[in-house]
């Protein structure tokens, strides 16, 4: 089984060479890599991640393995060719540009494929992104984009900034945030998480500044304050941008400051998310929003940061510290 694995290993390594051969030094590639330096991704980079672009045929990949003479028993466990009706085996990615995903080892177990639309090829029928299958060395509950790299930054300062997509991680690491990473386009795992707490012991959730990013924040907030004990806290990204689209309207410089400077606190995200859909004048959604935040109030550990919540409540909204107090300590009693 461990040699099944390392020859799965072995192809795609093989895939990503080639795929980024086509990228870098070919006619073929050549809208991929415009495409690629027009979003920011230097020559640098692109060797760094070893992007690659898999050309509109679909038979690309299968004749170039044909010719190597590799063993083809595999390819079908491979996840790189789909099977056709009678048992043929086409490619699976085409007309994408591709980025190898690795193990935790650094090597080469998987791709996601972003689809490159053209004058003549609309995205229409196509996911922006396609990722391998899962298969005996791809595991997505366990994967997480850039891990590998991520975890020397990572051990120095113990923090690891969590994206949404890979061209956010990338765009921050262009930056010098090198410890960032991405799971697989779902919400964390377990595994992740885990595997995640070994090494870091502080997170930073930087997803898409639109609706459906600030939604998983508070997902992931949940599950992680389930799951595990390490620190958290949130970036929000402003004017509903993602990440690597606010470095390229802003500016590296501003990206970093945004990161360092705008770190708030899951409390402070909390605050801001129930908020978002109640009517703050109608005073029965005001009980509401005081009664969902006590809730989110017993995940705060310190008793400073506490202690200052209850008082910007208490404020607000003229309720007796006391009174806000006795809820707490009976929600506190009611959980246990
Ligand atoms: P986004 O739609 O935010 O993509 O999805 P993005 O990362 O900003 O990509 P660009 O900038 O348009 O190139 C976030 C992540 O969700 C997953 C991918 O992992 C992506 O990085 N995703 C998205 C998919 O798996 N499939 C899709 O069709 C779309
Ligand atoms: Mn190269
Ligand atoms: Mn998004
Ligand atoms: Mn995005
Ligand atoms: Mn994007």
């Amino acid at each position: 089984a461990d040699s099944q694995q390392q020859q799965l290993i072995q192809l795609h390594e093989k895939a990503a060479e080639v795929y980024h051969h086509m990228l870098v030094n070919t006619a073929i590639g050549e809208t991929a890599l415009d495409y690629l330096h027009k979003r920011g991704l230097d020559d640098q980079l692109i060797e760094e991640f070893n992007i690659g672009f898999a050309p509109n045929q679909r038979d690309f990949l299968f004749r170039v393995f044909q010719n190597e003479s590799l063993d083809s028993a595999l390819f079908p466990e491979s996840g790189l060719f789909v099977e056709r009706e009678n048992e043929a085996l086409v490619d699976r990615f085409y007309q994408r540009i591709m980025f190898p995903i690795r193990n935790f080892q650094g090597k080469t177990v998987g791709f996601s494929g972003r689809f490159l639309a053209t004058e003549d090829l609309a995205d229409k029928d196509q996911p922006k992104y396609l990722n391998s299958p899962e298969t005996a060395v791809f595991n997505k509950r366990e994967i997480l984009f850039n891990f590998d790299k991520a975890r020397g930054a990572l051990r120095k300062s113990g923090t690891v900034y969590l994206f949404e997509g890979f061209m956010d991680v990338l765009a921050a690491y262009r930056t010098g945030v090198t410890n960032g990473i991405a799971s697989m386009g779902t919400s964390l795992t377990n595994e992740q998480i885990s595997s995640i707490t070994r090494l870091a012991q502080e997170l930073v959730l930087c997803y898409d500044g639109d609706q459906a990013g600030i939604e998983a924040t508070n997902r992931a907030i949940g599950h992680l304050q389930e799951t595990s004990r390490i620190g958290l806290s949130v970036v929000s990204v402003p004017e509903k941008l993602d990440p690597d689209e606010y470095v390229k309207k802003h500016g590296q410089e501003a990206f970093v400051n945004l990161l360092e400077h705008g770190k708030e606190t899951v409390f402070s995200f909390k605050m801001r998310y129930r908020r978002m859909n109640k009517n703050m004048a109608n005073e029965k959604e005001q009980v509401e929003y005081v009664q969902e935040l006590l809730h989110d109030l017993l995940n705060v550990d310190s008793l400073i940061e506490q202690d200052r919540y209850l008082t910007q409540l208490s404020t607000e909204f003229q309720i007796s510290r006391e009174t806000l107090q006795q809820q707490l300590r009976d929600l506190k009693r009611q959980r246990r």
